[in-house]
């Protein structure tokens, strides 16, 4: 079986989990790492028995590599992902993908020109009872979509100085809320503020309107001391909860209330895969590009909203 060459770009705590996953994954060769901090490279190309670089340009000179990850910084993912572009690497970036809609819109442009696969890290669309939940949308056993509320909270992990909880958190939130609707909230209202935080915000309540009436509300802190990852869709005929931890799925009808039993999947393992396979068998990709776009489009218009005290109405 062919396999494909892949490479990761920055090796702090989220980019050494790509490194295992692709370590791990049947389909994929994994041929060396790139880190700024030199002594983190070495590290885990160490412990994975890769090449490690520090100049990512070097790295992707390497004709074996033909797929990225890249888990920088999240201000510095863009211009990352558009020198691996033009190398000529499919990418998956994680997210926030890029600073602003303008290197997103960059980065969607040279991958379409070069026929290139990009992918944004919106890993929780593959956990099982998503997967659930957006078939109950879609053959309506939910009833008629009313409402979505997530909760992402947890303490600020001081490594993340660069982006505050909006872009960090609750565009995983923003995404999945996309996604299960089936459609772009046309507005959006939102407050955010810092209670800790010394540059960026570190609580957000946003508020995404649908066409129809539907909502999702999202509530997103670094504030709690302890972890809740949870979401609630609410139907005229059903209410389905999901913990993403636990990836428990509980259904409720006015009859009865089942918990349908998925086995526990790493959500990381699960995207990745599918990347890889969208590749080398041309599957079609569960998250493209213009799901970063949009998300990141959404999370800016968020972040407008509490800094106006207005309601952004979406295009
Ligand atoms: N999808 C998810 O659920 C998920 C989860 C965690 C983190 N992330 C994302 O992954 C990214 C990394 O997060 P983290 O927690 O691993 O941060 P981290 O600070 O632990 O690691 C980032 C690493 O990138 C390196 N780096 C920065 N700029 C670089 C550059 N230009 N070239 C090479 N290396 C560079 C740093 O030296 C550091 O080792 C962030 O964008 C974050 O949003 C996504």
């Amino acid at each position: 079986m062919k396999k494909l060459g892949v490479a990761v770009i920055g090796t702090g705590f989220w980019g050494r989990n790509h490194t295992r996953v692709f370590k791990e994954l049947e389909e994929t060769g994994l041929i060396a790492v790139c880190d700024a901090n030199a002594e983190r490279a070495k590290k885990v190309a160490e412990q994975f028995g890769v090449k490690a670089y520090t100049n990512a340009g070097k790295m992707l000179k390497r004709k074996d590599i033909e797929a990225v990850s890249l888990c920088t910084w999240s201000t510095n993912l863009a211009k990352e992902a558009l020198r691996a572009l033009k190398a000529r690497k499919h990418v998956l970036v994680e997210k926030p993908m890029a600073k602003n809609v303008k290197q997103a819109k960059k980065l969607l442009e040279t991958a379409e020109k070069e026929g290139l696969h990009l992918s944004v890290g919106f890993l929780m669309r593959f956990i099982p009872g998503v997967q659930h939940i957006k078939k109950a949308i879609e053959n309506k056993t939910i009833g008629d979509l009313v409402c979505a509320t997530a909760k992402r909270v947890s303490q600020w992990p001081e490594r993340i100085g660069d982006v505050g909880v909006v872009k960090d958190l609750a565009i995983h939130d923003i995404d999945v809320t996309r996604y299960l609707f089936g459609e772009d909230p046309t507005a959006v209202y939102a407050k955010a503020g810092s209670m800790k935080h010394r540059k960026f915000e570190d609580y957000a309540q946003i508020m995404l309107s649908f066409e129809g009436g539907k909502t999702a509300f999202i509530e997103s802190n670094w504030l709690t001391p302890y972890k809740t990852r949870t979401l609630v869709v609410t139907g005229s005929e059903a209410i389905m909860k999901l913990d993403y931890i636990t990836q428990e799925l509980t259904i409720e009808d006015a009859k009865e209330t089942v918990q349908p039993r998925y086995r526990w999947q790493e959500p990381l393992k699960l995207e990745l895969h599918h990347f890889v396979k969208c590749i080398l068998k041309k599957e079609k990709p569960l998250v493209t590009g213009i799901d970063g776009l949009k998300a990141l489009q959404i999370a800016g218009a968020a972040l407008k909203s509490s800094a106006t005290d207005r309601l952004v109405k979406l295009k």
